[in-house]
């Protein structure tokens, strides 16, 4: 298997760059604010939780590279960097939970030492906890299929390794109904723009030896129909405590699906996707990206060069169309009072 997507590597944070997956495997080797904002605003780190915790690692890497000795100065520039991570991508609230406990321990730290190592094991911390969160998630997330029976499963974008630094959370319940024998194939959407699903989920599928299908966006209902899938499973970005997800773009169109064929729909991810101070969700950020993802591929222009494109990089699934959401605390079902 190959190294973690993201670690601290001596004094370095060491990242696979994903933006290029998977004909070029690539490290890069993050040293600098600059860098690492824009590992994150190109998606050579991505997925709400890996945001997390590369965000984290940045932090403590900032820290420790400094040569600032006064605390109250290194304190003060660790916390306008924090303010600069924050603004690279609006949607996955992993990153504001995260940034919220890199701030605390800033603000708390009475030496320069005790901050630097507070730093990093915070970040260790949340890079340890996704791993459990993981686990737990696989584990109840299987729990809702019946043993015996072998399950044609469709899911989005990539929420497996590349998106957690572990196994994953809708890919981790993949992953642990293949372990079981109670996995037929996934189906996998290609995931326009930037092609997660065909470029990172089908890699790490094969790699893992699990059976996968890669299919166009635009055939998911006639496939769910001609195919018989059992369950559609996806991630999230942002839950509100109605259960409203927000996630890849291309989500909500599966959930309608799964409505309209009468299948499950099941969203799978840690509980520090749930954002308990907003009811709705019409209050999540939605990020909007670059015209010129939607009209190139690559470095092929695929439509008029003054053509207008719009390019919504996720969508919000309303939570009664989410049959379950399975979270490391547990499997919470419709309707959604989330945090009570
Ligand atoms: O734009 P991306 O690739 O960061 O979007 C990722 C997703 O939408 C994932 O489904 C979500 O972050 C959950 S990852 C466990």
């Amino acid at each position: 298997m190959l190294n973690k997507p993201v670690e601290l590597y001596r004094d370095t944070l060491r990242i696979i760059d994903q933006s290029r997956l998977p004909d070029l495997m690539r490290y890069e080797y993050i040293y600098t604010l600059g860098e690492g904002v824009r590992a994150i605003t190109e998606l050579k780190v991505r997925g709400a939780p890996l945001i997390a915790i590369f965000a984290a690692y940045l932090v403590a890497l900032l820290a420790i590279r400094s040569r600032e000795k006064k605390l109250k100065r290194l304190k003060s520039r660790l916390l306008r960097a924090i303010q600069r991570i924050e603004n690279t991508r609006p949607t996955a609230v992993n990153l504001f939970k995260a940034m919220d406990e890199m701030r605390n321990i800033i603000q708390r730290a009475e030496k320069r030492d005790e901050l630097l190592k507070l730093l990093r094991e915070k970040a260790e911390e949340i890079d340890k906890k996704e791993a459990t969160n993981c686990e737990k998630i696989a584990e109840y997330g299987a729990g809702l299929f019946e043993e015996g029976k072998k399950y044609r499963i469709m899911t989005i974008c990539n929420t497996g390794y590349f998106a957690t630094n572990h196994i994953g959370t809708a890919l981790g319940i993949i992953y642990k109904l293949h372990e079981r024998g109670m996995l037929d194939r996934v189906y996998v959407p290609e995931t326009r723009p930037l092609l997660q699903g065909a470029r990172l989920t089908m890699w790490e599928l094969s790699q893992n030896s699990v059976p996968a299908i890669l299919i166009t966006d635009n055939s998911t209902g006639f496939v769910i129909e001609r195919e018989k899938i059992d369950a559609i499973i996806v991630g999230a970005d942002r839950i509100a405590r109605n259960g409203d997800t927000a996630n890849k773009i291309g989500t909500l169109n599966l959930a309608i699906l799964a409505s309209y064929f009468d299948i499950p729909f099941y969203v799978a991810a840690p509980f520090t996707s749930i954002d308990l101070t907003i009811s709705s969700g019409f209050e999540i950020p939605i990020e909007k990206r670059s015209e010129n993802e939607v009209k190139w591929i690559r470095k092929c222009l695929i439509t008029k060069e003054d053509a207008k494109a719009l390019n919504y990089a996720f969508d919000i699934t309303p939570g009664f169309l989410i049959t379950s959401i399975v979270t490391d605390r547990g499997v919470f079902k419709k309707p959604y009072n989330l945090g009570q």
